[in-house]
């Protein structure tokens, strides 16, 4: 029997074909934007499994709105932080993620954060198209070297290491800050250290960890002020990992150099204050945004989905 599926946002048609086959009614949201909270509402009511994605608050109110058929709600991405994993658990709603196939994009961007803010990319480009460029100026631009600099991370998972093992061809010294040791770091001669520490002696501080109640405004007023003042803070994590209003004040003061970031504490606002910064680089969510990897995603969460719907165990299966 087909199942009844809901897609809440438009997603590569590679998974949509994995999902073809199986279901009926097929239904997506509007192509162009994400589904308001009424649509979503509306939306999910009466299915067998909905596929979601980040940026959308999945709460008791929007699983229940789902009806007692709903088995599994099937997340493009791997943050599960938008989703109430508590109520779907009371509910017995399956969550799944998509963890691993963004791993690499996610690294490249952090180091494309790391390497734009630190020799001021952005403001050379404007300057480039400007028709204001005089000329080749000794003293214009001047950003931070990165070659042999100490780059710090701030969780060691998956994405955390792979910015790490980035860092060979920088001769860069690594420090990193996790619970766990991270093998491949270790093996690099990576130092596990403790935040204070990764703050202080890092001239990049890259973040790499869940958005958890641990983790709300882990870098605050006292951890900004322990880093260096030629440092720069990359955030590809989650944006209410920083305290916003704390980090424009550190770039407006120069406390800190210059930060890049992928991620901010309301999403889709970034505020008006950081944005008129030029020590800062501000990127529009885009970890994950390659052709290869968003089609990667969209496959691996319409085969959870469908394994859920099907009765098999979903290969990644998100436990509260
Ligand atoms: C995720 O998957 O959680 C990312 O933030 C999307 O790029």
């Amino acid at each position: 029997m087909p199942y009844n599926v809901f897609v809440t946002r438009q997603i590569p048609e590679a998974g949509l074909d994995v999902l073809r086959p199986h279901c009926d009614p097929l239904d997506c949201a509007p192509a162009d934007r994400s589904a308001s909270r009424e649509e979503l509402l509306v939306g999910v009511r009466g299915r067998d499994g909905v596929l979601c994605s980040i940026g959308q608050r999945i709460d008791e109110e929007v699983l229940t709105a789902a009806g007692s058929r709903c088995r599994v709600f099937a997340n493009f991405g791997v943050g599960t932080d938008h989703i109430d994993l508590a109520a779907a658990d009371r509910l017995g709603i399956t969550v799944t993620n998509t963890p691993g196939v963004l791993t690499d994009a996610t690294a490249d961007l952090a180091w494309t954060l790391l390497m734009a803010a630190a020799r001021r990319v952005i403001e050379g480009d404007g300057l480039a198209r400007s028709g204001r460029w005089a000329g080749w100026d000794p003293m214009e631009l001047r950003g931070h070297d990165v070659a042999g600099r100490t780059l710090g991370i701030v969780g060691a998972g998956r994405i955390g290491t792979a910015v790490g093992l980035r860092s060979t061809g920088f001769r860069m010294p690594v420090l990193y800050v996790d619970d766990r040791n991270s093998p491949e770091l270790d093996a690099l001669g990576a130092r596990q250290v403790d935040l204070n520490t990764c703050l202080a002696e890092s001239d990049f501080v890259s973040l790499h960890t869940p958005l958890t109640e641990q983790t709300r405004h882990l870098i605050g007023p006292a951890e900004l002020a322990r880093m260096k003042p030629t440092a720069v803070l990359i955030n590809t994590a989650r944006g209410p990992v920083i305290d916003e209003p704390a980090l424009i004040e550190a770039l407006r003061t120069h406390r800190i150099a210059a930060a890049g970031l992928d991620v901010y504490e309301g999403e889709p606002t970034v505020p008006p204050e950081l944005a008129a910064l030029e020590n800062v680089v501000c990127l529009p969510h885009l970890g994950s945004a390659t052709y290869a990897t968003r089609d990667r995603m969209a496959v691996m969460v319409a085969r959870d989905l469908l394994a859920v719907l099907q009765g098999s165990e979903p290969e990644h299966r998100v436990r509260p």
